[in-house]
């Protein structure tokens, strides 16, 4: 129940908020974060336009990780960077659409405290057919003692100080953590803010729907094939967007688990573990769900590289579980 005497909330409003409540805190985390939700701004308002601005398609070019880029995921990467690029706080960025991650001039600056990562347009195929597309986040601390120094960035996902997706739909949407629970903003287009619609999100403990792509179900390890054989019998529907932030923020909202188990093309999954899986797996767990790849917590993983792989269940508990229980079944 909305409470009427919260007023008008901006995302800038509620971090500065949080910021008082830590005596500690120097800024520099909202700092970060307000590049992130200006970039944001551009980057929605950049897909809106992608049919008049010709930027519809694919580039002749693939990502570090062989897909095609997206004349959008260039874009939205190139967005990302200047924000971020000239804000102080930050030694190293990691994205999606570039090999190494990159070290921000001066990063043995103690003034400089963070890493952020980040993959800039998730379900890029989408935006051709007017489908949801994201931009995911995570950002961690930095750690001036790595050697190298680009090694910093291999941390696990419970290390996470803060992370969020924007969903670019019919409305630009921004769900956010810093720890502290999941709050959600949508962009009021009009004044240009994102302003505070849903305090505190709770993921519902179980809903009947799962989230994946059922057309590679003769690939998937028998366990995730018998969790669907149950679901058939047991009145389950079936949702997929093909987009993970589109497929996670309706899994967070009405209930429901998301997967991408190994399939034979991705025998270790197809998500990025940093810039997708943990992100993702912070808001669920921060939500109240849950987050595995395969039996283990998605959040204790320790990456190996920045671009490392991991399959994913994540949503409600209840969800989650029935989907383990049946990973977990001996043969
Ligand atoms: P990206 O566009 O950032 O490469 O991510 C695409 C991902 C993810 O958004 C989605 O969940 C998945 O690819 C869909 O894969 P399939 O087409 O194999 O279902
Ligand atoms: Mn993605
Ligand atoms: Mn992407």
């Amino acid at each position: 129940m909305e409470d009427p005497n919260r007023g008008l909330i901006t995302v800038t409003s509620y971090l500065l908020d949080e910021e008082r409540k830590h005596p500690t805190a120097t800024g520099k985390l909202t700092w970060i974060l307000s590049a992130i939700t200006l970039a944001s701004k551009y980057i929605a308002a950049r897909c809106r336009r992608a049919r008049l601005e010709d930027v519809l398609g694919s580039i002749d070019c693939e990502n570090v990780q062989g897909e095609i880029q997206q004349k959008l995921d260039v874009i939205a990467n190139e967005t990302l960077l200047k924000c971020l690029g000239n804000r102080g706080g930050l030694a190293i960025v990691a994205s999606e659409e570039n090999e190494e991650p990159i070290i921000l001039r001066s990063s043995d600056d103690p003034e400089r405290p963070y890493i952020a990562l980040f993959d800039p347009l998730d379900g890029s195929s989408n935006i051709d057919v007017c489908g949801g597309v994201g931009t995911i986040f995570s950002i961690l601390h930095h750690d001036r003692r790595a050697k190298p120094l680009e090694s910093a960035v291999l941390q696990p996902g419970y290390r996470q100080v803060a992370a969020g997706y924007v969903l670019y739909g019919p409305s630009t949407i921004l769900v956010m953590t810093t720890g502290n629970g999941v709050q959600m903003f949508v962009l009021d287009p009009s004044i240009g803010s994102f302003l505070l619609v849903e305090p505190d999100l709770k993921i519902p403990k179980a809903y009947k729907s799962y989230s994946l792509n059922e057309a590679y179900i003769e690939t998937f390890p028998e366990g995730y094939q018998n969790y669907l054989h149950w679901a058939h019998q047991n009145g389950y529907s079936g949702r997929y967007a093909g987009a993970m932030v589109a497929d996670v923020h309706r899994t967070l909202i009405k209930g429901g688990v998301f997967l991408y188990p190994p399939t034979k093309k991705a025998p270790k999954g197809k998500l990025r573990l940093m810039y997708e899986a943990n992100p993702m797996g912070m808001l669920i767990e921060q939500a109240g769900g849950k987050a595995f790849s395969g039996l283990e917590r998605t959040l204790d993983i320790q990456p190996e590289g920045v671009h490392d792989r991991v399959s994913v269940i994540m949503g409600s508990t209840e969800e989650v579980d029935h989907v383990l229980a049946h990973l977990k079944e001996k043969p």
